[in-house]
């Protein structure tokens, strides 16, 4: 089916193209001095190197043309970058070129390229989103004040993993983790679960996934931009349905929380959303409720497949590396007690969880490609022209297993980062899962304290072994490309009671 549609995208513009010849077309200054990369094919370019995953595929292509390479994708001009030294050039040094991004054709949906902060280019609007964000949503101080809400959640992923152990049925972890990441997020942002079907949460859950699916499909609208009025795989069509019902859900609750606030002597709840109505209350922020809901809309998406498929490739990784999984045991034992509740407050003194949450991020970054950025100018990195407009990829994927960095870079070895000073904020270039510089990912602190919380809770509260069947040797070690990276086949785990 993706194959006829290629065809007849590809007969429509071939067409274009001869009709354009009639009128004269404009003639594009090409810099010279361009990064290698293997020829382009007529029309289609480099597409079909792409393969399905792409971050493998290119991480092949650099060891070929090196750290910097061109491929023409469609009618866009692509650079990816595969080395620390040239994502420190891009991420810090020209921050200010590579600090806008080239927007999927389904994020127009809803104007949420207007409105929503990842797409936006650097403006007033951004700078407000981003200082909301740091300060009155994901700041420390505001983390630390509900971070009850988030125990409490993986108290419950705790108690439901028990009866599974009790009655000796396999987990599906990763759908465990990501019940487990959405009713934390719903309740640092909404104080109440979305997983539950009284709370239309069934719903919610089904958007997000469905969000990811859409936007992480290949969408030949975005390289062939004369394709985006007809939008043939009708991605951006389903985009904008999911879109709209999700704001209906956001409509409800908000209106809700508005009435809850307007009785008097009514408790706040200290959660997202009243710091969001705050803020549209004291107007001084020029917030309304629009631009609430595209905010929410950010979180969901960007906050709950990411951590929890993270989650799942952390036990995958501990249960093919069994001594791993003792050791991490052990420090817990040690620190929290053996089958303790473990609270955010721990984690600064759990070395070697911290260890296996990198570990994991440098093998399994869920965007291998970070976010695309989008050059401003011609500029000059590692020796080349990147021209202006073109659309930039740095492949952490690739960063994350090259050998010249990396001892056994294919091996899970937490032990590489004890003792090492490399963060995940985005100041060591060789681990950059959260990106870097001002776009930089603004829930790396939520996602850091969701994924240490439930990662650590589950291994000192159980131990753990492969479903019937699966030995580390066969299991499916995977993985498929979408908005964000998952394991191709779902972990299937049993836990055993401590
Ligand atoms: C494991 C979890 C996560 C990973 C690996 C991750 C990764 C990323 C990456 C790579 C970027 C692009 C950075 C760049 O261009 O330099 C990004 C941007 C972003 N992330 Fe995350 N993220 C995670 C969780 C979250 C959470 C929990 C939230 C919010 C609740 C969030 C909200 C955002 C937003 C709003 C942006 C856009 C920032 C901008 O463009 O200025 N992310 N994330």
């Amino acid at each position: 089916m993706d194959y006829l549609v290629l065809l007849l995208c590809l007969h429509l513009l071939w067409g274009l193209i001869q009709a354009l010849s009639f009128v004269g077309t404009r003639v594009q200054r090409t810099p010279s001095n361009l990064p290698p990369g293997r020829r382009p094919l007529p029309l289609i370019g480099n597409l079909l190197e792409l393969g399905k995953l792409p971050h493998k595929s290119l991480a092949r292509l650099a060891r070929t043309y090196g750290p910097i390479m061109k491929l023409q994708l469609g009618f866009v001009t692509t650079v990816v970058i595969s080395s620390p030294a040239l994502a420190k050039e891009i991420l810090r040094t020209h921050d200010a070129i590579f600090v806008s991004r080239t927007i999927p054709d389904t994020i127009t949906a809803h104007n949420h390229d207007q409105l929503g902060l990842p797409w936006l280019p650097i403006s007033p609007l951004f700078r407000k989103l981003r200082k909301m964000y740091n300060s009155h949503l994901l700041s420390n101080t505001k983390l630390d004040s509900n971070q009850q809400l988030r125990s409490m959640k993986v108290e419950e992923l705790v108690c439901y993993v028990r009866r599974c152990a009790h009655s000796g049925d396999a987990i599906d972890i990763g759908e465990a983790a990501f019940r487990t990441s959405l009713n934390s997020l719903s309740n640092t942002v909404f104080s109440l679960d979305m997983t539950c079907p009284s709370n239309s949460a069934k719903e919610l859950k089904e958007l997000v996934w469905q969000i990811m699916a859409e936007v992480g499909k290949p969408n030949l609208a975005d390289y062939f931009p004369v394709l985006k009025k007809t939008d043939p795989q009708g991605l951006k069509r389903r985009t904008e349905l999911c879109f709209g019902e999700m704001f209906d859900i956001f409509d409800v609750l908000i209106k809700k929380r508005w009435q809850l606030r307007m009785q008097s002597g009514s408790v706040t709840s200290n959660d997202v959303l009243d710091a969001l109505l705050d803020v549209v209350e004291e107007k001084s922020e020029d917030m309304d409720i629009s631009l609430v809901k595209h905010l929410l809309l950010d979180f969901f998406v960007a906050g709950t497949e990411t951590t929890s498929s993270t989650l799942e490739w952390a036990m995958a990784e501990l249960l093919c590396n069994s001594e791993k999984l003792s050791r991490a045991q052990t420090e817990l034992h040690e620190v929290i007690g053996k089958g303790n509740r473990m609270e955010e407050v721990d984690i600064p003194r759990l070395p070697y969880l911290q260890a296996i949450v990198k570990e994991t991020f440098r093998l399994h970054p869920p965007f291998p490609l970070l976010l695309p950025r989008k050059s401003e100018a011609d500029t000059q990195v590692g020796g080349f022209t990147i021209p202006k407009g073109a659309q930039v990829l740095i492949n952490a994927w690739a960063i994350g297993r090259d050998p010249s960095i990396w001892v056994n870079p294919n091996e899970f070895v937490p032990e590489r980062f004890l003792g090492s000073d490399i963060d995940l904020r985005g100041s060591n270039f060789e681990l950059v899962p959260f990106g870097g510089g001002r776009r930089s990912c603004p829930g790396l602190p939520l996602a850091t304290r969701m994924l240490h919380l439930k990662l650590g809770s589950l291994i000192n509260a159980f131990n753990w072994r492969l479903e019937d069947g699966v030995t580390p040797e066969t299991m499916n070690m995977e993985d498929k490309f979408g908005v964000s990276v998952q394991r191709a086949q779902p972990l299937k785990v049993v836990a055993l009671p401590a």
